[in-house]
């Protein structure tokens, strides 16, 4: 796919300034900014992104998605994790279902977000944040935040050719393996949190073709997990 990409300064997050300009641009578009005010996390959390010492970015997709949200998010964290291999010599490792770790920090997050017209999923906006050189989190995210350690614009390149590259092969599920490969949920004992409920104990045991979560719980029934988070205990 051809990646269209738009330079920002500061921004308040650049899914929400992408969202609001959906529906008038193109397939492919991308806003990159220098820092966001209003950065977003996953479950409601904010995610900190200081002025240049991070990427912070929005892909626009309006087309050939597939119908599983959940697929495109794990495509893109395989997209990033291939690049921050490329760039910085190291290999990431993925917590499911879109942490990308490094060294045993988390260095990049995922959120992507759909909009529905009619019931049908009307576009996407996959939003990546990545901390090339943060050197200082706050309090509440220092023990497990950490940075990649590298040049921001050739990760921002190589993020944008990965991201392109594997977005083409979306339909295949071929991401998928190398996804199973380097997901460090596997195999361990987690916590399933869900927002309002109590954690729930589990063995992680695989990762289906729909990049949900296969679990063995205590009393030996099985269940798939395909939202929330998970804690590694
Ligand atoms: C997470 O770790 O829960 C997901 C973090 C996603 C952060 C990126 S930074 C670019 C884009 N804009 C946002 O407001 N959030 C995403």
């Amino acid at each position: 796919m051809r990646l269209n990409v738009i330079k920002k300064g500061t921004v308040t997050s650049t899914n929400t300034l992408l969202k609001q300009q959906a529906k008038i641009l193109p397939h492919g578009t991308v806003i990159v900014a220098d820092s966001q005010t209003q950065g977003r996390g996953r479950l409601g959390r904010s995610f900190y992104s200081p002025d240049k010492t991070g990427i912070y970015m929005s892909v626009l997709l309006k087309k050939d998605f597939g119908k599983n949200p959940t697929l495109v998010t794990t495509m893109t964290a395989v997209a990033v994790m291939k690049a921050i291999e490329k760039v910085a010599g190291r290999a990431p490792q993925v917590k499911w279902v879109n942490d990308i770790l490094l060294g045993g920090k988390k260095v990049c997050g995922i959120l992507t977000e759909g909009a529905f017209s009619g019931g049908e999923l009307e576009y996407i906006i996959v939003g990546i944040g990545i901390n090339t050189t943060t050197a200082v989190f706050p309090d509440e995210i220092k023990d497990i935040a950490g940075s990649v350690s590298c040049d921001k614009e050739k990760l921002l390149s190589a993020v944008l050719d990965c991201f392109s590259d594997e977005f083409d092969n979306l339909q295949s599920g071929d991401f998928l393996d190398f996804y199973r490969e380097r997901c460090m949920t596997l195999n361990k004992n987690i916590k399933i949190i869900s927002p309002e409920k109590e954690p729930i104990e589990a063995f992680a045991q695989g990762i289906d073709d729909n990049a949900a979560l296969i679990v063995k719980y205590p009393d030996g029934t099985a269940g798939i997990i395909s939202s929330g988070e998970v804690s590694v205990r």
